[in-house]
Formats: structure tokens, sequence, C-alpha cells
């Protein structure tokens, strides 16, 4: 296929994961020409990269497949080709029933299959008509994408790494580990080198992603399983890294190597999200979560000995199938123990082919809603008083950019809170130390940065 000019539009829809799957599907068809166009209208290509984790995501794709069928038919009259793609966890889970509902869609991928999107596309371009691949092949997708994808679509001070995909935990209610497949782990040597070439792009934090990341057990140089804790020192030894993230943590994978590494490692970041999901015993038994809600109290308790600054995030769901009232009150009982800085808090929705979707005992919606209200009005008092709390703190603050007015410049916490303070924009890229002077709902304010270091 001779490489001309051409223009991809990508919709992305869920979580980082599907955030970084996009930059690298991107990446594996710029050598084809495909530059990024702004919106579908202009685009040769559009993908739609799904999300299936919560709500009625089949029926959201289709409705967006609509709209797209919509343009490719203008564009189509005017003599354009336009290729549209579905990829992601609805087309894992759906596959052809996407091509059997909307036949003009050209290409149908799962996440495991990303790197075989240019055979794909010259396939598609043939007109042989439409392509489907959501095989999970032995073969990990990672060995294919091409090396220095990182170092095109970074140059962010902020960026993620896939390390890990997939998941063999297989909770009640989640669909992950049928659409993204086992469990697999980056070998070390191959994220140390991507973190390497993100730092030599300007990255100066780096999060590093997974759907189960801290069971990421990739192969050390000597071809032996390495651990999360290990990983982290490696990569914090990059010169330039400032700064470590990783998510989405499950409680059962917090070994005593990751705990310390919190402790030793600065540079990993004193802010962790670490999903519980309910404090009832009896439902984390029923969602198949393997931990109760003392084991989590003891994790949260032995983070805080390692980091005492440590602040936590969550993932809570309400009205899982048999959930009571008392099972209820336990979270909202888990919730004041820990005190979280964050979180996000889900009504429960069945997922096919999940067993609690198919379980007795479905919690009337009406009773999910005033669970979620109460839920949350709890998180919100809580979030509202961590950020209260950080006021008149020191805190180093990244500087990502200019602020929302002149003269401004804005950053992010160590705790992922927005921060916008008076200074100039010759900080950009420094970790700075900021006095806090007020918070806000979701951001802080911090006094204004006398720049008394040479630049
Ligand atoms: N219903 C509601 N919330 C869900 N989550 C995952 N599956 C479901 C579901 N079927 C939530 C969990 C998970 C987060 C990413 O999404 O809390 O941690
Ligand atoms: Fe889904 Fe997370 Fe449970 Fe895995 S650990 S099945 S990704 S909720």
């Amino acid at each position: 296929m001779s490489i001309s000019k051409k223009r991809l539009h990508v919709i992305t829809w869920g979580c980082q994961m599907n955030v970084y799957d996009s930059a690298r599907m991107a990446d594996v068809l710029a050598p084809l020409g495909y530059a990024p166009a702004d919106a579908p209208a202009d685009a040769d290509m559009v993908i739609l990269n799904t999300c299936h984790i919560r709500d009625r995501a089949t029926e959201k794709v289709f409705s967006e497949l609509g709209r797209l069928r919509v343009v490719k038919a203008e564009r189509a009259a005017i003599g354009q080709n336009t290729i549209l793609a579905v990829a992601g966890c609805v087309a894992q889970a759906e596959g052809a029933e996407i091509l059997a509902r909307a036949p003009y869609v050209d290409i149908v991928l799962g996440p495991q299959t990303y790197h075989r999107l240019p055979e794909m596309v010259a396939q598609a371009s043939r007109a042989a008509g439409a392509v489907i691949d959501t095989d999970f092949p032995v073969e990990s997708k990672f060995d294919f994408l091409p090396d220095d994808a990182a170092a095109q679509t970074a140059g962010g001070l902020t960026a993620f790494l896939t390390i890990q995909e997939g998941c063999d935990k297989f909770c009640s209610f989640c669909v992950v580990p049928y659409t993204r497949g086992a469990e697999a782990s980056r070998p070390a040597a191959a994220v140390i080198a991507e973190a390497r070439r993100m730092v030599a792009g300007g990255a100066r934090e780096i999060t590093l992603l997974g759907q189960n990341v801290n069971a990421w057990h990739g192969v050390d140089a000597q071809g032996a399983p390495s651990t999360l804790g290990r990983l982290l020192r490696e990569l914090a030894a990059i010169p330039g890294l400032a700064r470590l993230r990783y998510t989405t943590s499950h409680p059962r994978d917090m070994d005593d190597d990751l705990l310390a590494a919190h402790a030793d490692v600065p540079a990993v970041m004193p802010f962790l999200h670490l999903p519980v999901q309910s404090g009832s015993d009896r439902m984390l038994a029923s969602m198949n979560r393997k931990h109760t809600a003392a084991d989590y109290l003891d994790i949260v308790a032995r983070l805080r000995k390692a980091r005492p600054d440590i602040a936590l995030s969550s993932d809570f769901i309400v009205g899982h199938p048999g959930e009571t009232e008392a099972d209820f009150e336990a979270t909202l009982v888990l919730i004041r123990a820990v005190g979280f800085a964050q979180a996000f808090s889900f009504k429960y929705s069945p997922r096919p082919g999940t067993p609690a979707a198919g379980a007795p005992m479905q919690v009337p919606e009406a009773e999910k809603d005033r669970r979620l209200q109460a839920l949350q009005a709890l998180l919100r008092d809580q979030q509202a008083a961590f950020n209260a709390a950080c006021v008149g703190r020191t805190l180093p603050v990244l500087i990502t950019g200019p602020g929302r007015y002149p003269g401004q410049i804005a950053g992010r916490s160590p705790y992922l809170q927005p921060v916008h303070l008076d200074g100039p924009l010759s900080l950009v890229g420094r970790e700075i130390p900021v006095r806090i002077a007020a918070a806000h709902t979701n951001s802080l304010a911090g006094e204004p940065f006398m720049d008394r270091v040479a630049a």
C-alpha cells in the first residue's frame, strides 16, 4: 500500500488503559500515513475504542455507530472512503454481533490484536469485506508494538505506561477477565526501556497501568519473575524521572515488597487507588474478592506505617445482588474507618456473561439509587475534609502548564489534586514546593511562587 496522507480520528471511552491503547493504535497506523484528525467528518479512518465495564456500553456503541454511519455516508457522497473500526472491550465481547447489527463497520478488533491493525486496514481498504479479529493470541501484543511508540506520542510531562494486562481474579460482577483475557505481564527490560524513552521525551511522572497492575510479575534480565516493588525501584533510578504511580491494584496483591517500596522509594507517590468494592464480608465473599474488610484495613494500616502521608482512593459498588441494608451499612463503616481522599462509586449493573448477572436477589434500582446517594455524600465529605486539611501544608507540585488566568501556572500535587498558583511559565516541568492557601471542591490554590533558583 502506498503511503499517502490520511487522517485518523480515535474516539476513546473508558479507562486510562483505553487512552493508552488509543495512542498505541495511532502509533501503529502512523507508518501507513495516518495523521490525527479533529473530527470524524475529516477522517479517512475512525476508531471507536470502547469500554464495557459499566452501564449500557453496547447500546452506547450502537448509537455512536449510528452517528458515524451518517458521517460515512456523507463522505461517500463526495467520493471519500471512511474506514470504521470498533476496538476495545465491547468489540471483544460482542465480536460478530457488531457486524450483524452495523454492517457498515469495516473492522472489529479486540484489545489483544492492536498490533495487527495495519494488516486489517490493508485488508479493509482492499474492500475484501469486514475484518474481525478478537482472538487472544499466545504471543503478547506488547511484543509487536513499534519500539518508538512512546517517543511518537509522548512529550507530555505525565505519561502512562502499560505494564500488565488482563485479570485472573474473576470478581463476580466484572467483565475484564472475559474481555481482556488472562493476566499477562510485560518483561522488566521492555518496561524500563519504554520508561527511558518517555523520560527522554520529557516525561517527569509515569503512571504504570494494568487492570491488575500489582499482580505484575514480568521477567527480569535473568528470565526470572520480578515484582512490582522491584520494578518501581529500578524505574526510580532513571535520571530525570521524579514521580511514579501505579493503577489499578487489587488488595490481594499488596505484598511486603510493594509496601516496602512505598516506604523506601521517594519517587513512589503517597497516593494509592486501591478498590475495595464493599465493606461487608458477606458481599466480598459473594463478589469473589478473596479478601475481607479486616484484610483491607490491615493493608491500609501497613501502608500508613510505611508512608504516613499516604492518601487513599477506592472503588465501591452498591446494590450487588443480595446486598442488604446491613451489608451497605458495613461499607459506610469501612469508609469511616479509612477516610478516603477520593473515590469512585457505582450502582451495580449486570454485565452479560458474569456470574452476578444471573444471581438471584437483584437489588431494586430505587434502592441502589438511595444507597449510592448516601455513599457519595459521605465520600464527598471525606474528599472535602482531605482537601481542607491540605491548606497550610507545603506540597511538592509538578508544574504542568499555564493556569486559567494570565500569570497563573497549574500543576498537580502528589495526591493528583490540580493546583493553581501565580508563578512564571519557566517553572513548567519542575517539581516545586507550594504552600497551599485554599481548597476548592476539586482543586487547590497555592501561594504565589517566588522563583529564587537561577534558571
Ligand atoms: N457494575 C458496577 N460497577 C462495576 N465495576 C466493574 N464492574 C461493574 C459492574 N458490573 C466497577 C468496580 C471496578 C471499577 C473499575 O468499575 O468498582 O473497580
Ligand atoms: Fe475486574 Fe478488578 Fe476484579 Fe479483575 S480484580 S475481575 S479487573 S474488578
